[in-house]
């Protein structure tokens, strides 16, 4: 089976969200359930953009084992040079050097030639090659790149040493198709390709950066990169636990192998939802509230005769205990018959019907009905927490 390695940037990338940003000990906690997930990468920051985010990445690096850790820099000597001592206590350390590469990075941002951006991206490579073994060159905006530009950068990188080479979406602006295509094109083009990691990095601007990034996989790439919960700039980058999930629930169509055990996704999206203070919306993929709720009578009832009805993962494989029936006034017989035998009352028909009459009512007064509303609805007295 072919290896997929998991790069997670919910600390570097992620971390250019709008309104927040983590301090040494956040990073450290969210690293150390990177772990537990079994990443195989944790991007731990950007050392030379500030000295904080240089504490976290040394902290990250001396602490956390078993994976690689990562900083990122510009292709400048003195950002290789912050990021190497940063990392230097790291198990296994990685620098993640690039530059922009379409014409509008270069005339418009860089204000540079493209001959002068080859040259600095290939003098970066070696200047971080001088300090680790595993090197990883990611073409800013490779996506609106020149194709015949793109080659001639990934081989001159390729040759001054990188061993992995990152291909961005930077703007989220590809379709899947497109995407799927620039990745054949250069397995296909690039000379030496063969002997380095491919790696996929989508942006979510037009909410495909799941479906990039899988399409890249499909195309030969062998890394992704993306965030936990989506988190990042502007729009974000692809959830990490989306493409986890679809690799390993469509394992069939993949045929990929990951070192990511997921039944710690769970813990990890509420770890950083808590700690970055963005919350995840109820009806995210995998993550959000609802994703294994089930609200119609429709499918509640589908669910409790078979749970393949409506449910393709079960949500103990994501780390959520088990799947929950939200009773709400969509809700029919069979779920209302479930939730109240689950609190002990086993009624025959009549009084299923009668307590159906009073739910109803309830309900389309109530939002939700929790197991204290079916308590009192029971007849109960008494306070009871749900
Ligand atoms: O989106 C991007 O191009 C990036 C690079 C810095 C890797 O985040
Ligand atoms: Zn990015």
């Amino acid at each position: 089976m072919r290896r997929l390695f998991i790069f997670d940037t919910t600390l570097r990338d992620g971390e250019q969200s709008l309104g927040f940003t983590l301090n040494t000990a956040e990073k450290l906690e969210i690293a150390r359930q990177l772990v537990k997930l079994g990443v195989d990468v944790i991007e731990a920051g950007f050392p030379a953009s500030s000295p904080g985010d240089a504490d976290s990445v040394r902290a990250i690096a001396k602490e956390i084992r078993g994976v690689s850790v990562c900083g990122l820099t510009r292709a400048l000597a003195s950002d290789i040079d912050c990021c190497a001592e940063a990392l230097q206590a790291a198990e296994h350390p990685r620098i993640h050097t690039g530059i922009g590469v379409s014409p509008i990075h270069m005339e418009k941002k860089l204000k540079l030639s493209p001959e002068q951006v080859v040259e600095m991206a290939a003098a970066a490579v070696k200047h971080a090659r001088k300090y680790v073994g595993d090197v990883e060159f990611y073409a800013e905006d490779a996506f609106r790149s020149e194709r015949a530009f793109l080659v001639t950068v990934l081989e001159k990188v390729i040759k001054a040493g990188a061993n992995v080479i990152n291909v961005p979406d930077t703007v989220g602006y590809a379709t899947p198709s497109e995407y799927e295509e620039l990745i054949s094109y250069l397995m296909d083009n690039v000379r030496g390709i063969e002997n380095v990691v491919v790696s996929v990095h989508c942006h979510n601007d037009l909410g495909m950066a799941t479906a990039n990034s899988l399409a890249g996989i499909l195309a030969g790439a062998n890394q992704i990169e993306g965030a936990i919960n989506g988190i990042g700039e502007r729009a974000g980058n692809s959830s990490l636990e989306e493409v986890v999930m679809a690799v390993y629930t469509r394992r069939e169509q993949y045929g990929l192998d990951m070192k990511v055990n997921t039944r710690e996704i769970s813990a990890t999206s509420k770890l950083v939802s808590r700690i970055t203070g963005i919350p995840v919306p109820a009806h995210k993929a995998i993550v959000g509230a609802g994703a294994f709720m089930h609200a119609s009578g429709i499918h509640q009832d589908g669910v409790l005769k078979d749970k393949t009805t409506y449910e393709i993962i079960r949500p103990e494989i994501v780390g959520i205990a088990r799947n929950s029936i939200s009773l709400s006034a969509r809700s029919g017989r069979h779920a209302l018959r479930h939730c109240l035998g689950e609190l002990g009352y086993q009624l025959n028909r009549g009084e299923l019907e009668d307590i159906y009459q009073k739910f109803l009512r309830l309900a389309d007064r109530k939002r939700e009905i929790f197991s204290s509303d079916l308590r009192a609805l029971m007849g109960e007295t008494g306070i009871y927490i749900d």
